[in-house]
């Protein structure tokens, strides 16, 4: 197994079962082609590697790349890293956190995007074993200066300027730098102290569901039904019957902290009742968001005429 989906994550982060051993976890952010982390599978097989990146295109490739050299260290996620690390990671697991090139933000309105920032420093800090190391390697010296500013500010690691670890230089974007003849700075941030981390998303499982009393063959007219929770929306956007019988699936799209999620929610008849619930199908990760949207399809077809019998959202 290369990809962890999101069920993977139900109950946390198990590297024991996901990696076949045990070992340590370093986890590299953003890492577009995936080069780098077949170079530290192919240089540190002790380690077991997870790599995070939120663009779909760069995962399609770093999954091609890990499959065709035949690397068995690396599991990869398609999702934020702000997710990975506050939700899923726990506390004093990773070894090391590499960030290589990551996207600079250079523009001022832009700078809440930027990754290193002091609250995820804090977050870090709680996350790596002791004496674990966040690495930063870019091309970036106005980011570079940024992200050694906002660690410094937390107080909770020794920070070290050197030259960029083996194998970072031969990535996509530190060739490309590197024809440009950019500068390329590199620092290693050391674990002091930890800071109480806040409180995760709590993650439940997708077993949210209702049972109602009522027809569904006469329910008709949907309009988009939008549900605001706090720190959060659900909306469900669409309503679509079955070809062969009453059923109706709504396609929904939850919206969270770092958490994109695009699932469906079915009303189905079922002996006695009409099942509400949400569909596995779309790998959803069972949230408070994911409760809104069951709940808000059940108030919506309360609205045409069914009734609740019981509820398990
Ligand atoms: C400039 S590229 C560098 C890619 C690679 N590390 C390299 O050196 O070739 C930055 C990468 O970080 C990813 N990224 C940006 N923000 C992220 C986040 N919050 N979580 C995960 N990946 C992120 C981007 O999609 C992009 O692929």
């Amino acid at each position: 197994m290369i990809l962890l989906r999101r069920a993977h994550f139900r109950e946390g982060l198990d590297t024991d079962a996901l990696y076949g051993r045990t070992g340590p976890l370093v986890l590299e952010i953003g890492f577009g082609d995936g080069r780098y982390l077949v170079h530290l599978a192919k240089t540190r097989p002790d380690w077991n590697l997870l790599g995070v990146e939120v663009s779909l295109a760069s995962v399609s490739r770093a999954f091609r790349r890990i499959r065709r050299e035949a690397v068995h260290t690396v599991r990869i996620h398609h999702g934020n890293a702000r997710f990975l690390v506050r939700d899923v990671v726990g506390t004093g697991v990773l070894h090391r956190v590499y960030v290589n090139f990551p996207d600079p933000w250079p523009r001022k309105k832009h700078l809440a995007n930027r990754l290193l920032r002091n609250e995820f420093f804090g977050l870090l800090s709680d996350r790596l074993e002791p004496g674990g190391q966040v690495l930063l390697t870019t091309d970036h010296a106005e980011y570079f200066d940024f992200a050694c500013e906002q660690a410094a500010s937390t107080d909770l690691f020794d920070a070290a300027e050197g030259e960029p670890p083996d194998g970072v230089l031969d990535t996509k974007y530190a060739e490309k730098w590197r024809a440009e003849r950019r500068s390329i700075r590199h620092v290693s941030w050391t674990v002091r102290r930890s800071l109480a981390p806040p409180a995760p998303t709590k993650l439940t499982y997708p077993m949210q569901h209702a049972l109602m009393t009522g027809d569904l063959s006469g329910v008709g007219g949907f309009s988009k039904q939008v549900r605001r929770f706090e720190g959060g929306t659900a909306i469900v956007i669409e309503a679509y019957r079955s070809l062969d019988g009453d059923g109706l699936l709504f396609a929904v799209v939850v919206e969270e902290p770092d958490l994109h999620q695009e699932l469906l929610v079915e009303a189905w008849p079922r002996e006695g009742g009409v099942y509400v619930g949400l569909q596995a199908f779309g790998d959803p990760l069972g949230t408070r968001g994911t409760r809104e949207a069951v709940q808000a399809v059940v108030d919506w077809l309360e609205t045409q005429g069914l009734e609740l019998r019981q509820s398990w959202i």
